[in-house]
């Protein structure tokens, strides 16, 4: 692994240089930060259990014809994607008022909102990722307007896809965050979804007893994150039944 050049590290995953061309190494760490890095820990063996749930959603979204950057799974906490520009903006779905949409707005969490919400955010961790419009990031030229079309279809059929997964498992998909990267092939690019789908993106509530099952543990120090996530994992049909 020491021999691998790495190309970035962040806050929950490093990237190396992959085997070929046109490919990368995600390794996920058990790294947890919240509030744009001011908390920060460590859930040990988050990053075994990300890797594993990101491969799993990111394979079925593959099949309902979804393009990911996903190639295969490597090891406990490798996977093999293909290398993307990222596009610098984050993209959140909501089904359910929680976290800063409910600070923002004043509304409780838990709140059904009567139709999917996107948000868009740039990218930015010295101004701690500012909510945008499209207006803004097709005028400053982070997306063209195709794009953000391309992204906006994308994540709507990300989200009915996986809000029925979840709900097939007893979770309520509340909310979660994307990232989109341009494949580029000869002269032309194509959007695909890139990054990880996994609990530290994503609010996950049981549907019965509204138990958080997401990085919301960390952020409110709730405790237990790692039976949560492997909770997750384990309805999903990726750990033994416990
Ligand atoms: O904090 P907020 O309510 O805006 O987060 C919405 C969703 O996006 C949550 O599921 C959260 O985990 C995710 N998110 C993220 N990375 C960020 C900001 C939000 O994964 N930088």
């Amino acid at each position: 692994m020491s021999r691998r050049r790495q190309i970035y590290e962040g806050k929950a995953k490093i990237l190396y240089e992959g085997p070929e061309p046109g490919t990368i190494i995600q390794y996920f760490k058990d790294d947890a930060t919240a509030f744009n890095a001011q908390k920060k820990g460590t859930i040990s063996g988050k990053g075994v259990l990300n890797n594993r749930i990101s491969e799993h959603l990111f394979t079925l979204l593959g099949t309902i014809g979804v393009p990911t950057h996903f190639i295969r799974r490597l090891n406990m906490r490798e996977q093999l994607v293909r290398q993307v520009e990222i596009v610098p903006v984050e993209v959140v779905v909501r089904n359910v008022v929680a976290g800063s949409l409910a600070k923002r707005l004043g509304m409780e969490d838990g709140t059904p909102l009567p139709r999917t919400i996107i948000e868009y955010y740039y990218k930015d961790d010295a101004l701690g990722d500012p909510m945008v419009t499209e207006e803004h990031i097709s005028a400053f030229g982070w997306a063209s307007q195709d794009e953000m079309h391309d992204i906006a279809d994308l994540a709507i059929r990300i989200n009915d896809f996986m809000a029925g997964l979840f709900a097939g498992v007893g979770i309520r998909l509340v909310d979660f965050k994307l990232e989109f990267g341009r494949l580029y092939e000869g002269d032309f690019s194509r959007i695909i979804l890139a990054d990880e789908i996994s609990p530290d993106g994503c609010r996950l509530w049981d549907m019965k007893t509204n138990e958080k099952m997401d990085k919301d543990r960390f952020r409110m120090d709730l405790g237990g994150e790692v039976e949560a996530y492997q909770e997750v994992a384990r309805r999903l049909g990726l750990l033994p039944e416990g």
